[in-house]
C-alpha cells in the first residue's frame, strides 16, 4: 500500500512521525508493506516553493492509496490578513482537487478520560456520534469579493442538489452501519440553500426505510449537542455549520488531542487529526500524537477495510490511556510522557 505523508506545519511532523511508527508496527505484525511518500504542504511548502499545495504534492496524493495528514497553519500568517498566500488555501485546494467532499468526524468518550471533559459525566458518558460535514462546497467555495470602494464584502453560499445527494448518501450509509438515526442540521427557517438540503434529504428517505431521519436547526443543535449528546448518532451538515459544530463536539470527548477524522470522496481519502498545528508546542516533544494515530486507524479501516488492524491500534491507545502513558495535556497530576515515548509505548503494546 502507498500512503502519501503530508506532515505540514507546527507539531504536524512530530505527530505524524508517531503515527508512521505505529502503522509500521501494525504492518509488521499483520504482514503488510507500506510505502510512505512524503510531500510538502502548508507553510512548509510556501517557504520551500511558494505554494501551500504544490502540483508535485497533488501528484503524490492523487496517485497514492490514501493520505495521512498532520496539520497546517502558522501564526505569522494568521496575524497578517493581507498575506497573499496562506497555508489554509492549500488545505482547501487539496480538498477540492482530490474531491474530498465528505468529512467524517466521530465524537466518542474514553471512559478513563470522562472527567477531563468540562461537561458533566452523566451527560456525556456513552456518547457516540459522527458528523459528516460537506467539505467542498457552500460559503467556503462560493463567489466572494469586495464592492463599494472596499467598504462592502460578500461571501456566497451555493449548493447543488447533486452535491447534497452525494453527501447525504454517505450519511445514510454510515447510519445504516450504526444505530440508524440520521439528523440533518440546517437553517431551513431562513436560508434557501438549507431548504434545498431539507427537500433533497426528505426525497431520499424512502431509499433508506430503516433509517430514522430528523431535521434540526443549527442553533438548536449547537445547544442540544452539549446538553444531551447521546441523542445523536449520525449528523449531516453543510460546510460552515459542520466546521463550527465539529469543534464544539470535540469538547465532549475531553481532549482535542484525541479526535481523528477522515475526508472521503470518490477517489483517494485523507486522514487527519482534528486539532491544529499548535505552533507553541513545536519541537518540544509534548504534543499528543493520539489523534493522528487514531486517524491512521481510520485509514486502515476505511481505505483498506482492515478492521482488525484498526481495532488493534485502538486497543493499544486504550491501554496507554489506562496505564496513563500520556502527554501532558492528559497527564493531570501524573508524570507526563513525551510525544515519542507515547509512540514507543504503543509500538511495544502492538508487538506484544
Ligand atoms: C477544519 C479547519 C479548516 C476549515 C481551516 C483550517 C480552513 O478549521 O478543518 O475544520 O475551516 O475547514
Ligand atoms: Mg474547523
Amino acid at each position: 500500500m502507498t500512503i502519501a505523508l503530508l506532515a505540514g506545519d507546527g507539531i504536524g511532523p512530530e505527530v505524524t512521525a508517531e503515527a508512521v511508527k505505529v502503522s509500521n508496527a501494525i504492518a509488521e505484525v499483520y504482514g503488510h508493506e507500506i510505502e510512505w511518500r512524503p510531500a510538502l504542504t502548508g507553510a512548509a511548502a510556501i517557504d520551500a516553493v511558494g505554494d501551500p499545495y504544490p502540483p508535485e504534492t497533488h501528484e503524490v496524493c492523487a496517485s497514492s492509496d490514501a493520505v495521512l495528514f498532520g496539520a497546517i497553519g502558522l501564526p505569522r500568517f494568521d496575524n497578517d490578513p493581507s498575506a497573499k498566500v496562506r497555508p489554509e488555501q492549500g488545505l482547501l485546494r487539496m480538498r477540492k482537487m482530490l474531491g474530498l467532499y465528505a468529512n467524517v468526524r466521530p465524537t466518542f468518550v474514553f471512559e478513563s478520560l470522562i472527567d477531563n471533559s468540562p461537561l458533566k459525566r452523566d451527560r456525556i458518558e456513552g456518547t457516540d456520534l459522527v458528523f459528516v460535514r460537506e467539505l467542498t462546497g457552500g460559503i467556503y467555495f462560493g463567489e466572494r469579493g469586495r464592492q463599494d470602494n472596499n467598504n462592502t464584502a460578500f461571501d456566497t453560499c451555493t449548493y447543488t442538489r447533486d452535491e447534497i445527494v452525494r453527501l447525504a448518501r454517505k450519511g445514510f450509509e454510515l447510519a445504516m452501519s450504526r444505530r440508524k438515526q440520521l439528523c440533518l442540521v440546517d437553517k431551513a427557517n431562513v436560508l434557501e440553500t438549507s431548504r434545498l438540503w431539507r427537500e433533497t434529504v426528505q426525497s431520499m428517505e424512502k431509499e433508506y426505510p430503516e433509517v430514522t431521519v430528523s431535521y434540526e436547526l443549527v442553533d438548536a443543535v449547537a445547544m442540544r449537542l452539549i446538553q444531551w449528546p447521546k441523542a445523536y448518532d449520525v449528523l449531516i451538515t453543510e460546510n460552515l455549520f459542520g466546521d463550527i459544530l465539529t469543534d464544539e463536539a470535540s469538547v465532549i470527548s475531553g481532549s482535542m488531542g484525541l479526535m481523528p477524522s477522515a475526508s472521503i470522496g470518490s477517489k483517494v481519502a485523507l486522514y487527519e487529526p482534528i486539532h491544529g498545528s499548535f505552533p507553541q508546542a513545536t519541537g518540544k516533544n509534548i504534543a499528543n500524537p493520539l489523534a493522528t494515530i487514531l486517524s491512521a486507524a481510520m485509514l486502515f479501516e476505511m481505505s483498506f477495510n482492515l478492521k482488525d488492524e484498526a481495532e488493534h491500534i485502538r486497543k493499544a491507545v486504550n491501554q496507554s490511556l489506562a496505564d496513563m502513558v500520556v502527554t501532558e495535556d492528559l497527564a493531570g497530576s501524573n508524570q507526563a510522557y513525551g510525544t515519542s515515548e507515547v509512540g514507543d509505548y504503543l509500538v511495544a503494546q502492538i508487538k506484544k
